[in-house]
């Protein structure tokens, strides 16, 4: 860099630390839950409904983001404040404005493209391709990575790729509560009929079921029988390590690895769905906390990075064609993948690591909840937390997760028999706010009773 470019330099950062002052001027000093302002709610409601006419379905909550909040906390324009426990579904990986976040993307907007496709493509794309790589090749064989916009679309490439290379090969096994995102072929694959409902079935998928404690081997006996009849048809079998959608549920090593060795012996492609895993179980990815890695051909990601990517290894390397399209993501989004792997990096992964206490300060949470017989059980993955209530119903889940909202956390359900209340944690959460969530999530079971 000359004196010229430095000085520039220098110039861009002083702009965009005035920027942020002035994003930082108007927030509140402290943030806590807040009560919206009554002055304000019928105008809110109002767009809310609008909205519901515009998309034709009304929103779940009614949540209008006033673009401002810090951390956990998240502002409505109706001016309440809530504790944001489910991030845009895991998008906020470092809760809502992250200053660090906000600079590389503020410096990544001055740029001369907003999107960038796989064709042209600036440095931030070759950037957050060789961290990708890097993380990856760490505890496992694969090798290389393509980018895209959703974790539908990684899901497309990353069967294309196994497509391709087990030619011939049409179907796909997957978990009974499997979720793949909502293209056609990934609503197919996707378990929970309401996401597909009316759609024709391609009849690409075979089912086997997700470990049950009570009958381990039930899982394998069920892949046996469908190798036997399928298995030089079969290209890939795609999983979650931790059901997301499917119920916040996992599984011991042993168990992937026992159908994992039998899909090995009929050349099946294994693909780990980690759109939702990545990033949150301790490790940056799930196949790494379960040392899995050297099983894995292809895997997807998503959410947190701000945009998708699907690894491969040597075996499973697209030919031209295959895979492309015209956008990557925004250059924005690519900046802000870099920056999201460096926090993250630092301090939160591993066993002493900050997701890890962040794990144990929820599970104390939840073991009282249970000895209070608030809740059924719980299951806690790093950042990924859920429970059932008392009666399991998608009913009453529902209802409590409504209440939740108004009285200011915000999580979602995922699973149906049992449905569970979730949360998407954000990695910077701390322990006085797990504390302010606690109180808010006693006050919802006490007023459910
Ligand atoms: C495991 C899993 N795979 C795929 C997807 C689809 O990702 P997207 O919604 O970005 O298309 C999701 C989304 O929640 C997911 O949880």
């Amino acid at each position: 860099m000359d004196n010229k470019e430095m000085l520039d330099m220098k110039k861009t950062n002083a702009f965009i630390q005035k920027l942020l002052n002035i994003y930082d001027r108007d927030l509140p000093k402290s943030w806590c839950v807040t009560p919206a302002q009554t002055a304000l709610e019928e105008d809110y409601l109002h767009s809310i409904q609008e909205l519901g006419k515009l998309r034709g379905r009304a929103l779940l909550y009614p949540y209008l983001g006033a673009g401002r909040g810090k951390g956990v906390y998240v502002a409505l324009l109706d001016g309440s404040v809530k504790m944001d426990l489910l991030g845009g579904i895991g998008v906020q990986i470092l809760g809502h404005a992250h200053p660090e976040i906000q600079r590389a993307v503020l410096k990544a907007g001055l740029s001369d493209v907003l999107m960038q496709g796989h064709l042209l493509v600036n440095k931030e794309y070759l950037d957050l391709s060789r961290k990708l790589v890097t993380l990856a090749q760490k505890n496992s064989r694969l090798k290389y990575v393509w980018l895209t916009t959703s974790g539908s679309r990684a899901g497309e490439d990353a069967l294309k790729m196994a497509r391709q290379k087990n030619k011939g090969r049409r179907k796909i096994l997957a978990f009974d509560y499997a979720f793949a995102g909502r293209t056609t072929l990934m609503s197919e694959i996707t378990g929970n009929p309401k996401v597909k409902e009316d759609l024709p079935v391609y009849d690409e998928v075979l089912r086997i079921p997700f470990y049950d404690p009570q009958n381990p081997k039930q899982s394998l006996e069920v892949l046996k029988s469908h190798l036997k009849k399928e298995g030089n048809n079969i290209s890939v079998f795609v999983f979650e390590i931790v059901l997301g959608e499917g119920g916040y549920k996992s599984a011991p090593p042993e168990f992937f690895i026992s159908l994992f060795e039998e899909c090995r012996k009929y050349g099946i492609a294994l693909w780990a769905d980690e759109v939702q895993t990545f990033l949150r179980t301790g490790e940056f990815f799930a196949f790494e906390k379960w040392g899995l890695g050297s099983y894995i051909d292809i895997c997807t990601v998503g959410k947190g990075l701000q945009l998708a990517a699907t690894f491969f290894t040597e075996e499973y390397k697209p030919r031209p064609g295959l895979v492309s399209g015209t956008f990557s993501a925004s250059t924005p989004c690519l900046a802000a993948g870099v920056k999201v792997l460096e926090i993250l990096g630092e301090g939160y992964m591993g066993e002493a690591g900050l997701i890890a206490q962040t794990q144990k300060l929820f599970i104390e949470v939840f073991e009282e909840f249970k000895e209070r017989s608030f809740i059924k059980d719980y299951d806690v993955f790093g950042l990924m937390a859920s429970f059932s209530l008392l009666d399991c119903s998608m009913e009453n889940t529902q209802k409590f997760l409504k209440q939740l909202f108004h009285n200011g956390v915000i999580g979602l359900s995922c699973g149906i028999n049992p449905a569970r209340v979730r949360f998407l944690i954000p990695a910077v959460i701390k322990a006085s706010e797990i504390e302010e969530a606690k109180k808010v999530l006693i006050k919802t079971f006490l007023s459910m009773k």
